[in-house]
C-alpha cells in the first residue's frame, strides 16, 4: 500500500505551489496517499482558536507524516501562530534549513556554492508563548530551556549531520550573556560531542555567527541554534543563497514530521499564478528521503536545478521572460531524469530520530535549598522611597531586604544615579543568618506587601541553592 500523508496546502499561495508540487512528485512516480486537512487561516475563519482542527490532528496522529504549506497568521494581535501549535502539538522539536545555492539562482555569494543547514530548537526558548503584561506598561516573556529540550536538539543535530555526510557542526548560543539558558545548549552540546569523534565540532556566539556568515561562510557544515536564534539565523542562511523562495524546510519529532516551505503566504501575489514553487518542491525533496525514497527525490531534485540552469524562473528570481508557476513546474517535469554537472546530490544515508534512555532529573529537594525569594512588585514611588519603605516593611519580619534591581540592575545597595527607572522592581529576600527559607516567610512579606499601598506584588519566584 502505498504511503499516506496529511497534506495542508495552506494559505494565500500555499495551495498554488503545493498543487505544483504534487504534480511534480506524482509525475516522478510517488503515488503518495494524500488525505487533504486544513490548518491556519481557513482553520482561524471556521472559528478553531488553535487553527489546527481536530481532524487535522487525528489525519497526522494517523499518518506521522504532514506536508504543509505556509499558513496565514495575525501578527501582534489574536491568535497563537498555528504553525508553533502544530510543531509544539506534535513535538517536532528539530526544525532542521538547508541553505543550498542553487544554479543560475542570484545570491551575494553565488559563486561559492554554499552548502549548509541550520538545525533549530523547535519547540522552547522564547517561542513557548509564555508571555503577559506584568503591568500595564511592562511586558515579559519567559526563556524556557530544558535539559531534555538541549539533549534532545544536540543528539538530533549529530544524527543529521552524519545521515547527511556533513563533517562540522557550529553550536552557535548567546551563552556569554544568558549563562543559564543558553548556557544549558552548550554545555550539554560539549557533553554529548564525545560519542561523535567523526563529526568536528566548535562552539561560536550568535552574534559572531551571523558576522561570519555575511562575510565567510563557507566556514559552516552544520549550525546547531536554540529557537529563537535558529528562527533567525536560518533566514539569513536562506538570504545568502537568494532567499526564502528557494529554501526548504522540516520538522522532525520521534513520532511525527512535518515539511513546510519556509516561506510565508505570500499574499501580495497569491491567486496570480506567479509564485515560486521551488522551496515547496525542494521541502517535499526532504521528505521523500526522510520516508526511504532516495532515487525519486534525487530526480526531482535534479529536475530542478536543470530547469532553474536553463534559466526558466518565476519573477521573484528574474526580471527578464519571468515564467508562471504552472510553467516552472512544467519545465522541471519535464526536465525528470536529467541530471546538473557540478550539481551533483549528496548521498543521503536513511535519518532515524535519536531514541535513547530519557535523562535522569537532578536530585531536587526545594525544602531543603531555598535561599531566598524575589517578589517583583509595582510601584511609582521614587528609588529612595522603594527602598526605604520595603526596608521597613521588612524589619519586623525574619528575611531582609537584601537586594532591589530594576531591568536586571542593580540599584540597591549600590545605587546608581545612572539608571533610568521604570516602575517595575524586583526586591530580593534572605534570611541574613544564611537560614533556609520557609514557605511561611514568604507569605508573611506577601501579607505586608499587600497591605502597604505603596506597592502591589505582580510574581514571586524562590531562590534555590542548587549546588
Ligand atoms: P512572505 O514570505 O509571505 O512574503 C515576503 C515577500 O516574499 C513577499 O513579497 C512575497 O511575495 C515574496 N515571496 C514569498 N514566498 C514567495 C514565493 N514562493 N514565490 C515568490 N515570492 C515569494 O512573508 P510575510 O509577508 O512576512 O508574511 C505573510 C504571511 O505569511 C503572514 O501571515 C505570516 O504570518 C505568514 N508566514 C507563514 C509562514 C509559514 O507558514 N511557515 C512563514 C512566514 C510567514
Amino acid at each position: 500500500m502505498s504511503q499516506e500523508i496529511t497534506l495542508i496546502k495552506g494559505d494565500g499561495i500555499g495551495p498554488e505551489v503545493v498543487d505544483a508540487t504534487l504534480r511534480i512528485l506524482e509525475a516522478a512516480g510517488l503515488d503518495f496517499k494524500w488525505d487533504e486537512q486544513v490548518a491556519g487561516g481557513q482553520a482561524f475563519d471556521a472559528g478553531v482558536d488553535s487553527g489546527v482542527p481536530e481532524a487535522t490532528v487525528t489525519s497526522i496522529q494517523r499518518t506521522k507524516v504532514a506536508l504543509k504549506g505556509p499558513l496565514a497568521t495575525p501578527i501582534g494581535f489574536g491568535q497563537r501562530s498555528a504553525n508553533v501549535t502544530l510543531r509544539g502539538l506534535f513535538e517536532t522539536y528539530a526544525n532542521i534549513r538547508p541553505a543550498i545555492q542553487l544554479p543560475n539562482v542570484k545570491s551575494h555569494f553565488q559563486d561559492l556554492n554554499l552548502d549548509l543547514v541550520v538545525v533549530r530548537e523547535n519547540v522552547e526558548d522564547l517561542y513557548t508563548g509564555i508571555e503577559y503584561m506584568e503591568t500595564p506598561d511592562v511586558a515579559l516573556s519567559l526563556k524556557l530551556v530544558s535539559r531534555k529540550g538541549c539533549t534532545d536538539i544536540v543528539r538530533a543535530a549529530f544524527e543529521f549531520a552524519r545521515s547527511a555526510g556533513r563533517k562540522k557542526i557550529h553550536c552557535a548560543t548567546k551563552a556569554n550573556i544568558m549563562k543559564k539558558t543558553e548556557g544549558l545548549l552548550k554545555s550539554t552540546f560539549e557533553e554529548i560531542a564525545v560519542e561523535y569523534p567523526d563529526i568536528e565540532t566548535d562552539h561560536i556566539l550568535i552574534d559572531n555567527c551571523a558576522h561570519q556568515m555575511a562575510i565567510n561562510p563557507t566556514q559552516f557544515d552544520v549550525v546547531l541554534c536554540s529557537n529563537m536564534n535558529g528562527d533567525i539565523i536560518s533566514d539569513l542562511s536562506s538570504g545568502l543563497v537568494g532567499g526564502l523562495g528557494v529554501a526548504p524546510a522540516c520538522n522532525l519529532g520521534r513520532q511525527y514530521s512535518i515539511f513546510e516551505a519556509v516561506h510565508g503566504t505570500a499574499p501580495d501575489i497569491a491567486g496570480q499564478d506567479k509564485a515560486n514553487p521551488s522551496s515547496m518542491i525542494l521541502t517535499a525533496v526532504m521528505m521523500c528521503r526522510h520516508l526511504g525514497y532516495f532515487k525519486e527525490a534525487d530526480a526531482v531534485e535534479q529536475g530542478l536545478k536543470v530547469t532553474l540552469n536553463s534559466g526558466i524562473m518565476t519573477g521573484d528570481l528574474t526580471r527578464e521572460n519571468p515564467v508562471s508557476t504552472t510553467v516552472f513546474s512544467d519545465a522541471v517535469i519535464g526536465n525528470l531524469g536529467q541530471t546538473m554537472p557540478g550539481f551533483m546530490a549528496r548521498e543521503y544515508k536513511p535519518f532515524v530520530m535519536p531514541i535513547y534512555e530519557p535523562h535522569v532529573t537532578s536530585d531536587f529537594c526545594p525544602s531543603s535549598v531555598v535561599s531566598g525569594v524575589d517578589i517583583y512588585v509595582d510601584s511609582k514611588l521614587s528609588l529612595v522611597d522603594v527602598i526605604s519603605n520595603m526596608s521597613n516593611l521588612a524589619s519586623n519580619v525574619r528575611l531582609k531586604l537584601h537586594g532591589i534591581y530594576n531591568r536586571g540592575t542593580k540599584v540597591f545597595p549600590v545605587q546608581t544615579e545612572l539608571t533610568e527607572y521604570i516602575e517595575h522592581w524586583q526586591c530580593r529576600f534572605v534570611d541574613e543568618d544564611g537560614g533556609v527559607v520557609q514557605d511561611a516567610d514568604i507569605r508573611e512579606l506577601l501579607d505586608l506587601i499587600e497591605i502597604n499601598d505603596a506597592f502591589y506584588w505582580m510574581h514571586v519566584e524562590k531562590i534555590f541553592n542548587m549546588d
